[in-house]
């Protein structure tokens, strides 16, 4: 979605602005814009397309003389993505700007009613009623005229505001869009739609709530109630992450800088929460009491995309070993059916980014129903962390590739870690089951380090023959069945093929008409529980000639004689298997989408953070 920077300081304002829309490039955009204040006027640039055509169009302007600016990266939904659309957008004067992420759902009345007045609009978007709006009420005092303004607006937005008769001031407001303010004594003030932006410069944070305003200069922030007009005391965040972070590091792209981040990722997710000795699994930040867990009868698992699949691998582990039912919702469904949720259902929200508009609805009305609410995250103070109840984080850092790779193996593990906690706090579990499982999920990130260079190798050997697909089918069984799904959406979101996933013994009911010998299939068939109920399912495959790639247990011969393409993995226990036989499944798509030369990290269409419902 829609990227904000803005920064007020010392520094020259275009390095920081642009470097910093650099670094939300992975929210996804298809136009891109500048306006810093200089001489009394503001110089506004934009140009549709990637920020190398707006870095081209304002050379001369890299080094101005300016220290206060914003810059934003656009996502189009009112209005086609062309530079006339493009942010910033101005009010009559043109000495007001706005930059804006969401929508403003009331933007045709209000337009309406501005161009009755003489309002004259440029653009066709939602966001420039808002700079007209911001100008009607502006009789010299900007926080007044942008408070009254809100108050007029319906919808979602994220907003900075800069205007020539405060040259010096920045206003930032958020409603139902992620926006956070970095602080330093030094450097100065910074907006941005999330953190990556302000790391190079500082790592104190204050996260805006919905329905809030900041004056923010270089001297540091004051936030004020849009509601109240009074001023609200927020707490200052100390973000871990440093900027190095969230670089490359010599990978070719992010995504595969991330896949090999996973044995860290999953080891930062568990270290320090299951006791070595005992077994015993701490969560402190879930905040529930041990009545509140005895009481759950139901659990309601709610996530989008990857974060879905998490879900769909929890039901097992949990129903298994925690005994509790399990219900697994796509967020943007869950809203629309009758819910049968009260105080003893526990909802579970899974969320990389913790921003997720739909995700977030979902959790909002459980909550109303009575169900006490847990955030699985990847972003320290996101929205969600701060409306659930309790929190279990990941510690994946942060993750800049659009596709989701080390979020999802490091909510595995904290599903895991979530299962066993439950399993302890109810007594369904023994504690020597609970010993070896812990150990189980630590000894999977070693594996996964140990086999990363081994699995790439192959898999660039193999994709020579399958890179030039036209679809492709992902089939698992059991545990190993959502894993098919997440191949399948890892390989369609960056390669652009067609891909889907089934259980394998769903095939003959429908998906097995499409086999023939152009089809590729990949079949996850490890030495478990389901291991000959797969065999036969991929047997079914080869008997109709398609082109099978099983991936299966180091040692398992027969694999070889139903296909030559065959990746092993070494045997674990049966449970993990579903964070293990991820990695091949990335890693295919990865390749396959370099080798077809696709934008991996920045797949056309797709964006990080989906702000929107
Ligand atoms: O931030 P979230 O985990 O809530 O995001 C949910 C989905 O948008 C996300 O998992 C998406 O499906 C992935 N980028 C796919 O790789």
């Amino acid at each position: 979605m829609c990227g904000i920077v803005g920064y007020v300081g010392k520094r020259r304002v275009v390095p920081v602005v642009l470097g910093g829309l650099k670094r939300l490039e992975y929210r996804g955009y298809d136009s891109a814009g500048i306006v810093y204040h200089e001489d009394g006027a503001l110089k506004k640039f934009r140009s549709e397309g990637k920020l190398i055509n707006l870095e081209n169009s304002m050379e001369e302007a890299i080094g101005a003389a300016s220290h206060i600016g914003l810059g934003h990266t656009r996502w189009a939904t009112h209005g086609a993505p062309t530079t006339a659309n493009a942010h910033p957008h101005s009010d009559c004067s043109g000495e007001l700007v706005v930059v804006h992420n969401g929508i403003i759902e009331n933007y045709h009345s209000l337009r309406t009613e501005l161009v009755e007045k003489g309002h004259v609009f440029a653009s066709e978007t939602d966001t420039e009623v808002l700079a007209h709006l911001i100008e009607e009420y502006l009789d010299g005092d900007l926080r007044a005229a942008v408070t009254k303004a809100l108050s007029r607006v319906e919808g979602s937005y994220a907003l900075g505001v800069l205007w020539t008769g405060m040259p010096d001031t920045l206003i930032a407001a958020r409603n139902h869009s992620p926006l956070v303010l970095g602080v330093h004594e030094e450097e100065g003030g910074f907006m941005a739609s999330d953190i990556p932006p302000l790391l190079p410069y500082t790592d104190q944070v204050i996260f805006l709530d919905d329905r809030e305003l900041a004056v923010l200069t270089a001297e540091g922030a004051t936030v004020y109630s849009l509601e109240s007009g009074e001023e609200v005391t927020k707490e200052t965040k100390i973000i871990a992450w440093n900027a190095a972070m969230a670089e490359k590091g010599g990978y070719k792209h992010f995504m595969l800088k991330e896949i090999y981040e996973q044995p860290r990722a999953i080891v930062d997710t568990v270290s320090g929460r299951i006791n070595p000795e005992t077994g015993s699994v701490e969560l402190p930040e879930m905040n529930l009491s041990d009545e509140d867990l005895a009481g759950i009868e139901r659990i309601f698992l709610v996530a989008c995309g990857t974060s879905w699949h998490a879900a769909l691998v929890a039901k097992y582990w949990i129903e298994r070993w925690a005994g509790i039912p399990v219900e697994v919702d796509i967020a943007s469904e869950f809203r629309y059916r009758k819910l049968l949720i009260d105080e003893r259902v526990l909802t579970v929200s899974i969320s990389q980014s913790g921003e997720t508009a739909d995700t977030l609805a979902g959790i909002r009305l459980a909550k109303e129903l009575g169900s006490k609410i847990v955030t699985i995250c990847n972003v320290v103070g996101s929205t969600m962390t701060r409306e659930a109840h309790g929190t279990v984080y990941t510690h994946a850092g942060p993750e800049i590739g659009v596709a989701s790779t080390k979020a999802f193996t490091s909510q595995l593990a904290a599903l895991f870690l979530f299962t066993l906690y439950l399993a302890e706090k109810r007594g369904s579990m023994e504690a020597d089951q609970r010993l070896l499982l812990g150990r189980e999920l630590i000894n999977v990130a070693k594996v996964i380090e140990k086999e990363l260079p081994i699995l790439q190798n192959d898999i660039k050997e193999l994709i020579e023959k399958f890179y030039d697909s036209r679809d492709f089918l992902f089939v698992g069984r059991g545990l190993n069945f959502p894993i098919a799904l997440e191949g399948a959406l890892k390989l369609k979101e960056i390669s652009y093929i067609h891909a889907e996933g089934y259980a394998s013994g769903e095939l003959k009911h429908g998906p097995i008409a499409l086999i023939d010998k152009e089809m590729p299939v990949l079949g996850l068939a490890p030495k478990d529980s389901v291991y000959q109920k797969s065999i036969s399912n991929v047997e079914e495959i080869k008997a109709r000639q398609g082109r099978l790639i099983l991936i299966g247990s180091k040692g398992d011969e027969h694999l070889k004689t139903i296909t030559e393409d065959v990746l092993y993995l070494p045997e674990i226990h049966e449970e993990l298997n579903p964070i293990l036989y991820t990695i091949p499944a990335q890693l295919l798509s990865y390749e396959i989408a370099a080798r077809r030369g696709c934008d991996v990290d920045q797949p056309r269409n797709l964006a990080k953070s989906v702000t929107v419902e």
